[in-house]
């Protein structure tokens, strides 16, 4: 498996991925303004021409926030997203990374939590979609365990 810096190229698989898995689907829009903002990233985890799973990064002063991280439901629980995250963490080498997520999403938070994130705070009715609170985590990295 590579993982690669995210290309136009792959938008059409991106922008499918987004539309089968979340309630508020990203559009080609914010992934073009996205992608021609030099603070923000994306990492796309490949086999041959396959997209397998993406994350998405925004860098704001000494803060890392992961906007994205999805994975093929065909191939999750076989550390794809693991490994995205550890190359979002050589990225935020010496800042702190944070996230929002569902308290409902017992996937992703489990992920989180197993890679050293911690709770730090909820954002009450963040989801337009069902006004669900948003869980808060944090994790500071430095650049000697972005080998983790
Ligand atoms: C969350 C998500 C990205 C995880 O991707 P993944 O490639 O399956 O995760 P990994 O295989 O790297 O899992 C690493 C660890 O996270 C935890 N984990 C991942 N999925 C889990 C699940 N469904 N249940 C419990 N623990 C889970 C486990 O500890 C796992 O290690 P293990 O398999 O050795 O037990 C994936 O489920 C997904 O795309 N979900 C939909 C999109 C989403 O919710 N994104 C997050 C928005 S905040």
């Amino acid at each position: 498996m590579l993982i690669r810096p995210l290309t136009l190229s792959d938008l059409p698989w991106v922008l499918d991925l987004e539309q089968r898995i979340f309630p508020r689907p990203w559009s080609r829009g914010t992934f073009l303004i996205a992608l021609a903002n030099p603070q923000q990233i994306f990492f796309v985890a490949t086999v041959g021409e396959q997209c397998l799973g993406y994350i998405g990064l925004w860098r704001m002063y000494d803060c890392v926030h992961i906007t994205n991280i999805a994975v093929e439901p065909d191939v999750r629980r076989q550390g794809i997203a693991w490994q995205l995250l550890g190359e979002a963490q050589k990225w935020a080498c010496g800042a702190a990374m944070t996230l929002e997520v569902r308290p409902s999403n017992t996937a992703a938070k489990a992920l989180y939590k197993k890679f050293g994130f911690q709770a730090a705070g909820i954002r009450p009715g963040y989801y337009e979609d069902n006004g669900e609170d948003a869980l808060i985590m944090w994790k500071e990295i430095t650049c000697e365990n972005t080998g983790d």
